[in-house]
């Protein structure tokens, strides 16, 4: 799940973020579908592939009463959970494939029904977030939400189930048995990551996703990857200047330090945790293990020297999958993720600019 935070920061200005309300509680018992608006509004720019998304005016989800959920992951049984973080629970559920109506137990569809754990206001405020943002947009790299429950005090959201489970659980899982994702599953799950932050960076609105790492990325069957967690995204500020946030949120290691230290988030921002992501799926490391030996707890601190010098970032390549690239290749991926983790945001590519080198990496063969 990672070390997620929120601090407060000194600051007196607001966040410039557009958590409107748009949906409204289920009627207890019913379930129905919620499309206020209608029709698709302001397509992201349609330059290259990245961009091959849509954003709607309001969210067009299904709408499910408790009773339908507690139906269809079998009363929130204990071997349904497919896993836990920050906010809340991930169950396996069902449904009808073409209707979406909770099934039993079993039959249908399997989809991914996270309950929120209310605690704080601060979770209902991320559950309206991932409704009212991720709720709206539609793009091959980022996972699909299908409905919601907001009932008395249950919160709940469905998404498209992701068979792979996330980057995360393969990257970092224990078993040193189990062959690590080649090189070329790798290559293919950093281009759709970077497809989908670009696609959310050049839309008119221009969101930040703000908790961008590599638990956040979910994988299908044929390990195509697909952004999730919304709960912190926010619109981005227009003309490159960055939103003063109050309180500060995302995960240690992933966030990028100007936002860390000053709450000043950009667009950048996320560039900087692509970065992270990118190092870690080619060093096979996570970036903050204590268990290293002392210097090597942050992989950013340890590998930056490394990666610069023209002999010694071949030492942070996982060896596992040593022959499987050309060296070539995983230069250019080396030095695309040190750009992304510059301390300058302004000197970091833009997501488009790392889609097209990764593009271009991936063209390039295995010496014979
Ligand atoms: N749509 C999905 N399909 C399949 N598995 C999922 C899906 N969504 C989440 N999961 C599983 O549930 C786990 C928990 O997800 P969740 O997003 O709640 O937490 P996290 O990503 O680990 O941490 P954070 O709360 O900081 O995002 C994921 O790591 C993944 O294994
Ligand atoms: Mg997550």
């Amino acid at each position: 799940m990672g070390n997620c935070f929120v601090s407060k920061m000194g600051n007196s200005n607001p966040s410039i973020s557009d958590r409107s309300i748009t949906t409204g509680p289920s009627t207890a018992g019913t379930s129905n579908n919620y499309n206020n608006g209608g029709g698709y509004s302001a397509t992201s720019s349609s330059e290259g592939t990245c961009c091959d998304g849509e954003i709607w005016p309001t969210p067009t989800l299904k709408i499910y009463s408790f009773a339908d959920l507690k139906k269809s992951t079998a009363n929130f049984k204990s071997d349904s959970v497919l896993g836990r973080g920050v906010f809340g629970t991930v169950y396996r559920g069902w449904v009808d494939k073409k209707t979406l109506m909770p099934c039993q137990f079993g039959t249908g569809m399997i989809v991914a029904i996270k309950k929120f754990d209310l605690e704080s206001m601060q979770t209902y405020t991320e559950w309206e977030s991932e409704v009212n943002i991720l709720g709206r947009l539609s793009h091959p790299n980022l996972v699909k939400l299908l409905g919601y429950c907001w009932e008395y005090t249950e919160r709940l959201l469905v998404y498209e189930f992701m068979q792979k489970g996330s980057l995360a659980d393969h990257l970092f899982r224990e078993n040193p048995a189990i062959e690590p994702l080649s090189w070329d599953i790798r290559l293919k799950i950093a281009i759709g990551a970077a497809r989908g932050l670009a696609f959310l960076h050049t839309s008119e609105k221009q969101i930040i996703h703000r908790n961008f790492k590599a638990s956040n990325i979910l994988l299908d069957v044929n390990y195509n990857p697909k952004i999730s967690n919304f709960s912190l995204a926010q619109l981005g500020p227009s003309g490159g200047n960055s939103h003063v946030t109050t309180q500060v949120v995302g995960t240690y290691g992933y966030a990028a330090p100007e936002y860390v230290a000053t709450g000043h988030l950009y667009v950048k921002s996320d560039v900087y945790s692509f970065g992270v992501v990118l190092l870690e799926i080619l060093s096979l490391l996570r970036v903050l293990d204590l268990s290293r030996p002392s210097g090597q707890h942050n992989l950013i601190d340890w590998a930056r020297p490394l990666l610069s010098h023209r002999r010694k970032w071949e030492t942070i390549m996982d060896a596992r999958i040593e022959g499987q690239y050309s060296s070539q290749a995983a230069l250019q991926a080396a030095n695309l993720s040190l750009r992304c983790l510059e301390h300058d945001p302004r000197k970091r590519p833009s997501m488009k600019e790392v889609v097209e080198v990764l593009e271009q990496i991936e063209t390039m063969k295995k010496e014979p």
